[in-house]
């Protein structure tokens, strides 16, 4: 096993809770993750930034085990090229958002995550790890987080991306393969994630880097982790594992769809948000899939106030699942339990 990374070699538990944008990562589901042995991550995106910078310090309030932040890196669609897609995007919903007594939300092509704000907010809050996703951060980032003595994970989803993520010699490098539930990490939005799990990752890349490798998708057994770590990864990054557990956010339209036993299938699907992601197949998906523009974050902000109506309603056929391929294995119980079960 290879360890470059002080935070990843000092977990008693090699295990990095995956962060969760849309609320499931709260700083209950980091600290607690933190606090079992293993590194807990906060999710940035989504969040304004005053939100980042209470949830730091709320979960710096309930743990003093090292945690991270996870920060979107920003998607740039190409406006002149997706707008007319976006707006019959905005047609095809309308008769669902009627149905739901909501309208699709107004779109900003601009950058609507606060990467700046967010980059500046991080190195003055110092987490222990930044980690970063759909895409590479600028080396200025990169330089001023390492000044502030913060370790950075990139992530990439194929060799291609990993070879560009450790030209930034990162201090971790998260391989996330196909299994993997919620969005996929490529670097291009527009682009088709390559279909490699994480094992084949690992069997590509480690032999050629020292730098630690964390392996991501589909990771739900004790059995899982060994066959990852004697792959040569430092850690593993759960996600799906996580998201009934107690702490987490996951909500209860979400937590039922979880367990409900009338959806049996997990798709990769752009319907959502414009980016690829595992989720378990519902209407949704079926019926918006297929025209869904790849226009990253403009979907997302167009179908957000449908799913949120759907999840007050405890629509299940109308929300986004996140899942990974194993998600019928989640545990309703502690993450310090999960982490334990998880254990090789
Ligand atoms: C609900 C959900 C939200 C996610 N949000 C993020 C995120 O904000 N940032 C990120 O890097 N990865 C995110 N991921 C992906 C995880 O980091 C990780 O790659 C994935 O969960 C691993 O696969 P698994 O779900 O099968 O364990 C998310 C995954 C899920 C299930």
């Amino acid at each position: 096993m290879k360890v470059t990374s002080p935070v990843l070699g000092s977990l008693t538990v090699p295990i990095v809770g995956a962060p969760m944008a849309g609320g499931v990562s709260n700083p209950l589901l980091a600290a607690a993750v933190s606090d079992a042995g293993g590194l807990g991550m906060l999710a940035a995106g989504y969040r304004t930034p005053e939100q980042l910078a209470a949830d730091l310090v709320h979960t710096r309030d309930l743990t003093t085990a090292p945690f991270g932040v996870n920060l979107f890196v920003p998607a740039r669609p190409d406006r002149d090229r997706l707008a007319p897609s976006v707006e019959a995007f905005r047609e095809e919903l309308a008769p669902l958002a009627d149905r739901l007594g909501v309208e699709p939300g107004p779109v900003s092509w601009g950058d609507t995550d606060h990467w700046a704000d967010k980059v500046l907010l991080v190195e003055t809050l110092a987490p222990a790890v930044v980690s970063c996703t759909f895409g590479l951060p600028d080396v200025e980032a990169v330089a001023r987080w390492r000044a502030a003595g913060i370790e950075v994970h990139l992530t990439a989803t194929s060799p291609e991306e990993a070879a560009a993520a450790l030209a930034l010699e990162p201090d971790a490098l998260v391989l996330q393969g196909h299994e993997a539930g919620g969005h996929r990490a490529t670097h291009d939005a527009a682009a088709e994630p390559v279909l490699i799990d994480h094992l084949g990752l690992l069997e590509t890349i480690a032999p050629g880097t020292d730098v630690a490798l964390v392996a991501a998708g589909g990771v739900m057994t004790s059995g899982d982790v060994r066959r990852a770590l004697d792959a040569g990864a430092a850690a593993v990054q759960v996600g799906t594992a996580l998201l009934l557990a107690t702490e987490s956010g996951a909500g209860r339209t979400y937590r039922s769809a979880l367990r409900d036993p009338g959806l049996t299938e997990r798709v990769t699907t752009r319907a959502f948000t414009g980016r690829v992601a595992g989720a378990v197949r519902n209407d949704f998906v079926d019926r918006h899939g297929p025209a869904a523009p790849h226009a990253f974050p403009v979907v997302d902000q167009l179908t957000k106030p449908l799913r949120r109506a759907a999840a007050e309603a405890g629509d299940v056929q109308n929300i986004h699942i996140w899942a990974g391929s194993g998600w019928r294995a989640c545990q309703d119980a502690p993450a310090a339990e999960i982490l334990q079960g998880l254990t090789p």
